[in-house]
C-alpha cells in the first residue's frame, strides 16, 4: 500500500472511531445515564444494547482511537518537527 492510501484509510478509521466514541459517549451520558446494573430491580437499562455493552463499546473504541492517534502522530512525526521548528523561528525559509 502506498503512503497516500495508508493515510487515507487511517484517517477514515480515525474519523469513524471518533464518531463512534462520541455516539457511545453521548448514549451513556444522555440516554442511559447512571452506573452499571439496574439498581434494586436488577434489570439493566437497554437502548439497542444494554448500558453495559455501550460502556464496553466506548472503552474498546477509546483504545482503538488512542492507538490510531499514536500511529497518526508517528507517521507524521517529521512534518510535526519541521513545522514546529518553523513556527518557533528556527529553520526559517
Ligand atoms: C463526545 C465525546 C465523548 C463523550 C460524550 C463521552 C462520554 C463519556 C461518558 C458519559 C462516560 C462515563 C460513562 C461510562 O462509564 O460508560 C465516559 C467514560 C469513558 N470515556 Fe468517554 N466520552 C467521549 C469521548 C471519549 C474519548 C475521545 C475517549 C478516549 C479516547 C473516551 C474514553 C473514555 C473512557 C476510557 C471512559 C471510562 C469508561 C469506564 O470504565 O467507565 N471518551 N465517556
Amino acid at each position: 500500500m502506498n503512503k497516500a492510501r495508508l493515510y487515507y484509510w487511517l484517517d477514515w478509521m480515525l474519523f469513524l472511531s471518533g464518531l463512534g466514541l462520541a455516539l457511545s459517549g453521548f448514549v451513556r451520558w444522555f440516554v442511559l445515564p447512571g452506573a452499571g446494573r439496574g439498581g434494586s430491580r436488577g434489570a439493566e437499562a437497554v437502548f439497542i444494547f444494554t448500558r453495559h455493552t455501550w460502556t464496553n463499546i466506548h472503552q474498546w473504541l477509546a483504545l482503538i482511537f488512542a492507538g490510531l492517534v499514536l500511529l497518526h502522530l508517528y507517521l507524521h512525526w517529521n512534518w510535526i518537527l519541521v513545522v514546529t521548528r518553523h513556527v518557533f523561528g528556527r529553520d526559517k525559509g
